[in-house]
């Protein structure tokens, strides 16, 4: 049985053949990819990952969660890309809105803004505070400036050596500026493994620490990515999931359709949104070829960008993702004089309401030629969100594969980077700008 469901009945007349068709094509690209052969494949630790994942290391993960929630009211989660988004996405997925959480969770150094980092300083100044800084590379410009600051800050407060015990830097295991600052000061350190690229690395140190210690069961999280890793683990489109999704969206893509859009209607949703864009739009988007990436949240969106789906430009397609079972719920209350006119809607609860939202808009897209599919998934735990985030994985590399691009490299974000450096006087950069 399907956990996560994929109803693409509202695309097919929008495809030129049937996704069932591609089924030879698709046994051998999961050939290339399980015997690690294509492009990129270097880069494949994430495969086996749910199952093959550092035992020892995730002990010591569990224990420096433990330490943090003791020693602090806030962790700063410093990254960017791939190093900051899967534990945003998780936390928000995972998250009790208007509960307020023994540690608070912020983070840093996913943006360059002086305003954001100088009121965070200030929010910090009273609270007792630990940084997880992440750097695979251990050289992006965003967050080593933000650890500086921080590590500064951390400093000031508790001394050179009480900031030690609160440093916890997740990067690279042998390599990089971090890991020789990490090394030098005796951070704890985690490892973000050689074969596991950012934005598939949220299964390893990169995501399970910030969501340990946010009170969140990352045993579950795994166990959820486990059950996909064994879903998906043969090829065939009936029960494959991932890569039905990755086979239908590849025949919308070539049959013109240019844009997906991920959307939900639950607000907790918005943050997978935001990973997911990375995922697909840093693994495809090369050798000028590759969906645009974008995404919505509903019924919210669907006062502003609504109007554009059902009636401009005809290069999208819709991913909707359905949550079967909400946790809670609010009925629609009678009132005896109705003078908003709602007394049709009485005893009826707000999920419901949303449900026929997402009914009637998949109705109304599909009229307008917006074809979409319908991933329904359960529920929003933590099992959940681990067999999502390996579903996506899974389907990444697939969807690349099938437009023969690299689904593991991002050569392109070098371009600004150059610039940059060479703007801010960086050696070595000199001669960039003519
Ligand atoms: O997916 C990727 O590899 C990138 O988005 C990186 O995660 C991002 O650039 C951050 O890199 P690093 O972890 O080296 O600081």
């Amino acid at each position: 049985m399907a956990y996560v469901e994929l109803n693409i009945d509202d695309t097919r007349s929008f495809l030129s053949v049937e996704p069932e068709s591609l089924q030879k094509k698709v046994n051998e690209l999961h050939k290339v990819i399980h015997e690690k052969t294509g492009l990129g494949n270097d880069y494949l630790g994430w495969l086996d990952l749910p199952k093959t994942y550092d035992k020892e290391e995730y002990a010591r993960i569990l224990l420096a969660a433990k330490k943090i929630r003791k020693q602090s009211k806030v962790l700063v989660v410093i990254g960017i890309g791939g190093s900051y988004l899967g534990a945003k996405a998780g936390l928000e997925f995972l998250n009790t809105p208007f509960k307020k959480n023994k540690l608070e969770i912020v983070f840093a150094g996913h943006q360059m803004s002086g305003t954001y980092l100088n009121r965070l300083l200030d929010y910090l100044k009273n609270k007792s505070f630990s940084v997880n800084v992440i750097s695979k590379s251990g050289t992006t410009t965003e967050p080593a400036i933000a650890f500086r600051v921080l590590k500064k800050a951390l400093e000031e407060k508790y001394g050179v050596e009480g900031a030690k015990e609160r440093i916890y830097a997740t990067t690279d295991k042998k390599r990089g500026a971090l890991f020789s600052v990490a090394k030098k000061n005796g951070y704890e350190m985690f490892v973000i493994p050689d074969d596991i690229g950012g934005r598939y690395s949220v299964l390893t140190a990169v995501g399970l620490l910030p969501l340990q210690a946010a009170g969140l069961s990352t045993k579950t999280i795994l166990k959820g990515a486990l059950d996909a890793y064994k879903r998906f683990s043969k090829p065939n489109l009936a029960s494959n999931e991932a890569y039905l999704y990755a086979v239908t969206r590849y025949l919308l893509y070539t049959s013109g359709k240019k844009v997906e859009m991920l959307v939900g209607y639950e607000p907790n949703l918005l943050y997978l949104n935001e990973w997911w864009k990375q995922l697909f739009g840093e693994s495809e988007g090369k050798d000028h070829k590759g969906l645009f990436v974008a995404s919505a949240g509903f019924s919210t969106d669907l006062h502003s960008l609504g109007q554009y789906i059902q009636e401009g430009e005809r290069h999208l397609f819709e991913t909707v993702i359905k949550v079967f079972e909400t946790e809670l719920d609010v009925f629609v209350p009678e009132e005896e004089n109705d003078l908003d006119e709602l007394n049709y809607l009485k005893g009826k609860t707000l999920s419901y309401v949303n449900s026929q939202a997402l009914k009637g808009t998949m109705m109304a897209h599909k009229d307008g030629l917006v074809p979409n599919m319908l991933l329904t998934i359960p529920k929003m735990d933590g099992y959940t969100f681990g067999y999502l985030i390996y579903f996506f994985e899974k389907a990444c590399a697939m969807s690349a594969y099938l437009i023969d691009v690299n689904p593991f490299n991002q050569p392109g974000v070098e371009a600004y980077k150059k610039n940059m450096f060479a703007l801010l006087g960086k050696k070595g950069y000199e001669n960039i700008i003519k």
